[in-house]
């Protein structure tokens, strides 16, 4: 199937050559064609232009997107949606006045989401995270990293990384799968954490790499989960094994994670709700992609991402939406790039930039995914009607998405 997109008020992100990642003040330069076409040979993107300059096409379909916008599908390159019920209760006990961190003391929080992931049966998980999948391919993502971390068992992190295996085989958007056993201590292990760690190393990471069920590793970096010396343990043992860092730092408090990621060339470093000077000076001229998750830091009322901070200093930003059942139930990436552009105070240009290319980036995928560039996957959003690309984060909240195409096949109508 070949199509053939005309009159389009607006093609974002538009790069011939492509690019792995932009940073600092390159994040401003969005490239935009005004009145463009855009053609796709079956599943890839053909060829671009103005649309004085459209050639001849054998397009067996034409879209016309006269007052739309054309875009890279989001890239989101943080995410958690394989996992079982949900956890609103805590929600409510946090209006009124528990913290997360009490409700996580409790056995509430990631704890309470393994006991329910404990209790569903594999099928059961796969159809609740194959809906999530299909809600946010419908509001525009185009490519997804999922992790595991609610199993903190061997069986059941085994169970949640096949269920990632089955929707990579089921659905066509690329999908990254990161290893989190390391995501809190088990209760059964709650007097014994280097016996969990042991099994982290011993048992869980040669078994999935085995089976090649992950490619990144990922430990939950922070007070009261697992300190720097045990995040480099697991590393190491992943690295070993091929996996590649991947990790959440910096959420609560600035405990050196941010440093470990880079000594071990982690592709990314996430949350980084509390940053210090030094560590961006650290992350400065390393491959190392910071990660903002705003959504989480507005459900959790906690401090947003000193992104504004960041990018002035010269660093490139990634942002993703953590979906998850404890700090973030949304994996709307519309609602990220409005937040990030209101709360953190960076432009659409940047936010743009930061959840398109800098996302792909941030899961391996700069050579396929994240702009318009001849021969990458025609994974796309088509908007309504709208005045131009600052609209939407300026409208923020409303639904601006028309279409969205995923290896140039029309997934919502
Ligand atoms: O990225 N911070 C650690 N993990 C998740 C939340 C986990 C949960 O509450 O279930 C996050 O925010
Ligand atoms: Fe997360």
């Amino acid at each position: 199937m070949n199509i053939l997109i005309k009159n389009i008020r607006q093609l974002l992100q538009v790069r011939d050559t492509p690019v792995q990642k932009v940073s600092g003040r390159e994040m401003k330069n969005l490239p935009v064609i005004e009145n463009a076409y855009l053609y796709i040979e079956n599943n890839t993107i053909a060829d671009y232009g103005k649309m004085e300059d459209l050639p001849e096409t054998k397009a067996n379909e034409i879209i016309n997107a006269a007052g739309k916008v054309v875009m890279p599908a989001w890239c989101d390159s943080h995410t958690h949606i394989v996992y079982a019920g949900n956890r609103e209760q805590e929600f409510v006990d946090r209006i009124n006045g528990l913290s997360y961190e009490e409700i996580a003391n409790r056995g509430g929080g990631i704890l309470n989401s393994a006991k329910k992931l404990e209790e569903t049966p594999e099928d059961d998980l796969y159809r609740q995270s194959a809906k999530r999948l299909e809600e946010v391919i419908a509001m525009g993502t185009g490519a997804i990293e999922i992790k595991s971390g609610y199993g903190l068992s061997t069986d059941a992190e085994l169970k949640m990384l096949r269920v990632i295996r089955r929707l990579q085989t089921n659905y066509d958007i690329p999908i990254k799968a990161t290893f989190l056993g390391a995501h809190a201590i088990p209760a059964n292990y709650r007097n014994d954490r280097k016996g969990y760690i042991d099994l982290l190393i011993n048992e869980m990471i040669p078994a999935i790499a085995e089976k090649g069920l992950a490619e990144y590793v990922d430990v939950f970096c922070e007070k009261g989960y697992f300190t720097t010396e045990e995040t480099e343990r697991i590393l190491e043992a992943g690295k070993a094994f091929g996996l590649v860092p991947k990790i959440h730092v910096n959420q609560f408090h600035a405990i050196g994670g941010i440093q470990t990621g880079i000594k071990h060339n982690a592709l990314s470093v996430d949350h980084l709700e509390v940053m210090r000077d030094e560590d961006i000076e650290a992350l400065k001229g390393s491959k190392t992609m910071p990660v903002a998750l705003p959504s989480c830091s507005y459900f959790l009322s906690i401090p947003y991402t000193p992104a504004r901070k960041m990018i002035d200093a010269g660093l490139p930003l990634a942002l993703a939406t953590d979906y998850n059942p404890g700090s973030t139930p949304s994996g709307n990436m519309n609602f990220v790039v409005a937040t990030a552009c209101i709360k953190m105070k960076i432009t659409p240009e940047e936010a743009i930039n930061a959840a398109t290319v800098n996302g792909a980036y941030a899961m391996g995928l700069s050579d396929t995914h994240g702009s318009i560039t001849r021969g990458k996957e025609a994974n796309l959003i088509i908007t309504r009607d709208i005045p131009g690309y600052a609209f939407l984060p300026y409208a923020f909240g409303n639904n601006h998405i028309d279409t969205v195409l995923i290896r140039g096949k029309v997934v919502t109508p």
